[in-house]
């Protein structure tokens, strides 16, 4: 999740300046992420993770066409819709355990 942080971080970036090739390979590399997310909580069977998982993932796919197509505006828009996942899926399968971030489930 550390690695998601940063490269959602420089993809926000990277959306803002139009620098569109960068924001395309970005996204297709938290695509992937979300793919083993998805797989992660599809072994423990938590369906309601298991949807935002593929929500987030097909959301930068979206982005990551978007990008390389040069539709950066676009991008941008679906780039917020996809992050608020990351808000959801926080509040319903995170919890803190002495000050450490653990799954809930
Ligand atoms: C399918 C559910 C799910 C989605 C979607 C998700 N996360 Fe998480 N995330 C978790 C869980 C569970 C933890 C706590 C366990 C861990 O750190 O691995 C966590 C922890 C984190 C952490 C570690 C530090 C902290 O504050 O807990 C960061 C950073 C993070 N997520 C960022 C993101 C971002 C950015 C997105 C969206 C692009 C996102 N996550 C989407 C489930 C999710």
């Amino acid at each position: 999740m550390e690695t998601i942080s940063q490269t959602v971080g420089s993809l926000a970036l990277n959306l803002q300046v139009q620098a569109g090739e960068a924001a395309a390979s970005e996204a297709k590399k938290l695509q992937k992420i979300f793919d083993q997310v998805y797989t992660f909580f599809q072994k423990k069977n938590v369906s309601t993770a298991m949807k935002f998982a593929r929500d987030t993932q097909s959301g930068f796919q979206e982005v990551a066409q978007l990008a390389s197509t040069g539709k950066l505006v676009e991008a941008l828009a679906k780039f917020h819709a996809t992050r608020a996942n990351c808000t959801d899926c926080h509040k319903a399968h995170r919890e803190n355990v002495e000050g450490n971030w653990k799954m809930k489930y």
